[in-house]
């Protein structure tokens, strides 16, 4: 067992970082108190190649029983709004700014209700996200609601100003917008229109990475390997 480290997910991580020994190693991962409660790490899912990834803020309940993200109510209207937008959620990579789920119980039906993580757990889980994004390498992160904003674009970041721009991070590009549970938990009115707002946001993630794909390298391009390597003859 490991002691004096870093309280945090670095001292979980596997020496190799790629995703099958990631997920490994976060499914032991004790960086916060968070493992305590819930019943199992839940991984980022998705292809390894993905040039588009999305980060929520972390498992909900159905979510932390099932082992996999965005299978929820949230994820069904993430789905429905990905489908709108035109972006096949098979080629995006699916993952949460904290890997655990945080909840509090009701007291009279012992239900488990969302908990938002602290600071402080969000900072200790970013080990796992830093490194996800290391070995996908996405061309944009869509950062969905505060938690995954805050963590990519820095504690003051604020969706309501800034969201649906693409956005430079430590991390590359990051396009933030709303979660799909504030969008579920919008008034009957308001929820409609919030919808349309969250697809316009998407669709504006699709057409910039339309757009990265066709840029055509410009002068400051690197030259193609062969010519650095192995001068012609
Ligand atoms: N909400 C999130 O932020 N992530 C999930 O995986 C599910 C719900
Ligand atoms: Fe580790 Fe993150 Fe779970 Fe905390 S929430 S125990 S840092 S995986």
């Amino acid at each position: 067992m490991k002691t004096a480290g870093t309280g945090s997910a670095a001292d979980f991580l596997p020496p190799v970082s790629t995703l099958p020994a990631l997920r490994q190693a976060a499914s032991g991962c004790r960086g916060c108190g968070l493992y305590r409660y819930a019943t199992q790490t839940v991984f980022g899912e998705g292809p390894a190649r993905a040039r588009l990834m999305l980060v929520g803020e972390q498992p909900g309940d159905q979510e932390d029983r099932a082992g996999h993200p965005f299978v929820g109510p949230s994820g069904r209207l993430l789905d429905e709004a990905l489908e709108e937008a035109g972006i096949d959620r098979d080629a995006v990579y699916v993952t949460n700014a904290v890997k655990h789920f945080k909840f509090v119980r009701q007291e009279l039906t012992r239900r488990r209700l969302h908990k938002k993580p602290a600071a402080g757990e969000v900072r200790a889980c970013r080990p796992w996200l830093a490194e996800e994004i290391k070995v996908v390498r996405p061309a944009l992160i869509v950062a969905l609601g505060s938690t995954a904003a805050q963590s990519l674009l820095g504690p003051g970041f604020r969706v309501t100003r800034e969201r649906g721009r693409v956005l430079e991070s430590p991390a590359g590009p990051v396009l933030a917008t709303v979660h799909p549970s504030a969008i579920l938990r919008a008034p009957g009115e308001a929820r409609a229109a919030e919808l349309r707002a969250f697809v316009r946001d998407l669709t504006a993630a699709r057409r910039w990475l339309a757009r990265a794909t066709t840029r055509r390298p410009g002068p400051a391009a690197r030259p193609p390997r062969r010519s650095r390597t192995r001068p012609t003859a």
